[in-house]
């Protein structure tokens, strides 16, 4: 039906950050609340779709009819996510941590003596490049990028070197950068192969419902 164009499509969707543990006690970790990713989520599943929701550790409640998937790690987020495929739409919203310590230590590293603990660190899977290689890649793949400089020419380059077929950037550069992260509002653009579309700020549920009807354009549903 018109008001469920989605119905009958699967959308699978990475939201927030990973924790990469350094002890049991420590982790790294970024500033992604999650918001975003959420927002697609909610807005896919009310216009019908199945939507998994591979998710990092946040403080958000699920959506309504979506099926959420709690991860920590990079690791564990690539694996639930080659799991939940085959998916039409890949919307891949996720901070993922860059890197993640050699060695986790077993027990809580002590302050003792004077150097402070050396982390090594060891660089994390690109979830996103894993999918666009992967047999069963969606037939809609769909990257984020935050950036703080040259926003749009770095979009353009992602989306190609990443194999995806939109980028949607985002600027968390500068004074109103600083409050995308975490906060409630984010002004998109969307890369595809034909040209860019520059988005208004918004609350970051515009921003996914108006994502999500670009895709059902996209889907030709
Ligand atoms: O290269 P960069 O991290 O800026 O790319 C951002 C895009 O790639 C986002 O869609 C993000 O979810 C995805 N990504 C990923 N796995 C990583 C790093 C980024 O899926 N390890």
């Amino acid at each position: 039906p018109a008001h469920r164009p989605l119905y009958g499509k699967h959308i699978l969707i990475t939201a927030g950050p990973t924790h990469e543990p350094i002890d049991p006690v420590r982790y790294i970790a970024n500033r992604s609340s999650g918001k975003q990713g959420y927002a697609i989520a909610a807005a896919a599943a009310a216009l019908g779709a199945r939507v998994t929701l591979v998710s990092g550790p946040v403080n958000l409640p699920t959506p309504p009819g979506v099926d959420r998937i709690d991860v920590e790690t990079a690791v564990e987020m690539g694996n639930a996510v080659k799991d939940a495929l085959p998916a039409d739409v890949g919307v891949m919203v996720a901070a993922v941590a860059d890197w993640r310590t050699q060695n986790t230590a077993q027990e809580k590293i002590k302050k003792r003596g004077s150097a402070p603990p050396v982390l090594m660190l060891t660089e994390n899977p690109d979830i996103l490049a894993t999918v666009s290689a992967h047999p069963k890649r969606p037939k809609l793949l769909i990257g984020f990028a935050a950036e703080t400089e040259n926003v749009l020419d770095n979009a353009r380059d992602k989306r190609k070197r990443k194999g995806v077929d939109w980028i949607i950037a985002n600027d968390v550069s500068g004074p109103s950068g600083e409050s995308v992260m975490g906060g409630s509002s984010n002004t998109v653009h969307i890369v595809t192969e034909k040209g860019i579309e520059d988005l208004p700020e918004m609350p970051k549920e515009e921003v996914g419902r108006a994502i999500v009807e670009r895709i059902a354009l996209a889907l030709g549903t």
